[in-house]
């Protein structure tokens, strides 16, 4: 068995939020050739999407394993003493909990993970966002998994026909539940078409579901630091072929940009805009919010890769698509549905203007009109 662990942190924005300096990239790197020199990791590497660094690792430690979150931590941290010198926008801003207590989940940084049976050929798809919730995985993965119009696997592979089961998470209850599909389709929707809330942890396949096919990262950065953290810029790692959603099904989704909710202050919807990796450093009112996608084969647990899957000319047209999205709701400025509804906001001001406010609201009468005194 091999674990793939996806973990990711913002800890310091260059310049602002937009993009990660190369230095803490080195330092990562640095640290991941000691962690496969120690014999602690079998292979690694390090990318960035916006100002978020990305640490794709193989070991054999399992699933939430102590070394390797510890691993991932102190890498963090290191990188926010390069970010602190160099005085980047937010050092350190993903790293809520004072110091390392067994796993990083819950602590900050996001963490997608599952151990498999390598098979003889494994591709896979490890895809990073930011500016965005963890729910924005939510309606690719419905496509993937669930949708004949985009994967024709589901179709015409008969080691797809029986389809999939999904692992939904309800981040408000902290409690799960799975959804068998095709049958259970309504229902899981009902559910993930609030993706704010509930959240696709994991895919299975039904004829072998010990074997996590898809695994995404759902911390709640403000839901764990009870305040405005960032947004949480979700990771997450799908598997593909012989069974599973070809490569080009696990992409497909990402043509038809939707909305998310993030972009500026994390406080607006905006088109989840596909991109290369060299393009992936949100401008525009901070965004709009970008997905990459990073594409591997395993090779007894090393890493074959990164293929920069969504820079191909073929999302072209998709990120024009996007960009027009992003005139649209940059229009109503303050206005839903460019502004997330209050609830929803990272950030408001809210209270502060209702207390200034105190004493100018009075109830509506039922027929004088309202005198406006000078
Ligand atoms: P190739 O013949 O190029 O291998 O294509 C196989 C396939 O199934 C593509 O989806
Ligand atoms: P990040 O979560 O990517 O740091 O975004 C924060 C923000 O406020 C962007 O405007
Ligand atoms: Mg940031
Ligand atoms: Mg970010
Ligand atoms: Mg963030
Ligand atoms: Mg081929």
């Amino acid at each position: 068995m091999v674990t793939i662990s996806a973990i990711k942190a913002d800890v310091g924005g260059f310049v602002g939020h937009g993009a990660v300096h190369p230095r803490l990239i080195g330092e990562a790197e640095r640290r991941i050739g000691e962690a496969i020199a120690q014999g602690l990791l079998l292979d690694g590497r390090v990318s960035s999407c916006g100002d978020d660094v990305n640490m794709v690792m193989t070991h054999h430690h399992g699933v939430d394993a102590d070394v390797v979150h510890h691993f991932a931590w102190d890498a963090f941290v290191a990188m926010t003493a390069i970010a602190k010198e160099l005085h980047l926008y937010g050092a350190g801003q993903d790293l809520l909990a004072e110091a390392f207590s067994g796993n990083v989940r819950g602590a900050g940084p996001g963490v997608a993970e599952m151990e498999i049976a390598e098979r003889v050929s494994e591709p896979f798809v490890v895809f990073a966002a930011d500016k965005c919730a963890p729910g924005a995985w939510n309606l690719p993965l419905y496509k993937m998994f669930c949708d004949p119009f985009n994967t024709a696997g589901l179709v015409i592979d008969s080691k797809m026909h029986a389809g999939f089961v999904i692992e939904v998470h309800d981040l408000i209850d902290r409690r799960r539940a799975l959804f068998h599909c095709p049958e259970q389709m309504y229902d899981l929707l009902v559910y993930i078409g609030t993706p704010g809330r509930f959240v696709v942890k994991h895919v299975f396949r039904r004829d072998d579901p010990d074997q996590p096919v898809a695994s995404s990262s759902t911390s709640r950065l403000s839901l764990i630091a009870g305040r405005y953290v960032g947004k949480d810029d979700p990771i997450m790692i799908v598997r593909a072929q012989n069974g599973l959603p070809a490569v080009g099904e696990v992409l497909e989704p990402f043509a038809a940009p939707y909305y998310v909710a993030g972009w500026m202050r994390g406080s607006h919807n905006g088109p989840l805009m596909p991109c290369g990796l060299q393009d992936a450093t949100p401008a525009r009112f901070d965004g709009p919010p970008r997905v990459v996608g990073m594409g591997f084969q395993l090779a007894d647990g090393c890493l074959v890769g990164p293929r920069d899957m969504l820079g191909d000319v073929s999302f072209d047209r998709a990120r024009g698509i996007a960009l027009e999205m992003a005139d649209h709701m940059r229009r109503t400025g303050p206005f839903e549905p460019s502004r997330l509804p209050a609830q929803d906001m990272e950030y408001t001001t809210m209270p502060a203007v209702a207390r200034a406010m105190e004493g100018r609201w009075e109830p509506i009468p039922d027929t004088a009109p309202i005198v406006a005194t000078p």
